[in-house]
């Protein structure tokens, strides 16, 4: 099986689909953000699903108060999402919240620059709270391979290490990989790229090689 998630971040239904379809060989699953939600609507979700039969994971990065990310996260669940990520610095009532209503993956750290300001000084305290609720996974930053080595050794086993940042951002999928990661999130290098299908082979190829 693939451990390649491909990072749909494109406004547009018909390149999403497109670009969807031609890669999902290659593919563990999609991951819809904001952009092609804000985009194409809620609907994409269900869309996806239909055309490509992959797993949908809804990057929405929840962080309102329980009740809040409660509606916002039942109508994805809904539409056909398979996982749903939250973030985890709102506190355990408000994951907990997104965890009742289906399978969630909590934010420990981001791959940018500015997440040495605030997130990274609490990440410890996030996988403690990671440890404790048991989601699916928690997102680490393919970006510090060093970090997500950290954040896999802390990690209890079975909860899965999801990392974005491969790519564009400058993480390469086989460092990140012999870090500890689960799986890759890849956006731009393959959706931006000439050839979104030849780059995904390459990429599925990459981490076949570690697997
Ligand atoms: O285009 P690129 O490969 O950089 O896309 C990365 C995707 O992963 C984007 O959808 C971005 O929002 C998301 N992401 C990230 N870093 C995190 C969490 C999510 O880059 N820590």
């Amino acid at each position: 099986m693939s451990r390649l998630i491909l990072a749909l971040d494109v406004y547009e239904r018909e390149r999403a689909l497109e670009i969807a379809e031609c890669t999902a060989d290659y593919l563990w699953a999609i991951k819809v953000n904001w952009p092609l939600i804000i985009g194409s609507g809620l609907k994409i979700i269900t869309e996806l699903k239909q055309v490509t039969g992959l797993p949908i994971i809804a990057d929405l990065k929840l962080a309102d108060i329980p009740n809040t990310n409660r509606l916002i996260a039942k109508k994805v669940f809904e539409a056909g999402a398979d996982y749903v990520i939250a973030h985890g610095f709102v506190g355990r009532d408000s994951v907990k919240a997104v965890m009742e209503l289906g399978k969630t993956i909590i934010v420990v750290e981001m791959s940018h620059p500015g997440a040495k300001e605030f997130i990274q000084p609490v990440t410890d305290k996030l996988i403690e709270m990671a440890n404790e609720l048991g989601p699916f996974g928690v997102i680490a930053p393919a970006t510090r391979p060093e970090r997500v080595s950290y954040i896999r050794s802390k990690l209890k086993p079975g909860i899965k290490v999801i990392t974005p940042g491969v790519g564009a951002q400058g993480g390469t999928a086989s460092e990140v990989l012999k870090a500890g990661a689960d799986y890759i999130i890849v956006g731009r290098a393959i959706y931006q790229s000439e050839n979104p299908r030849e780059s995904a082979r390459r990429i599925f190829e990459e981490v076949e090689a570690w697997s």
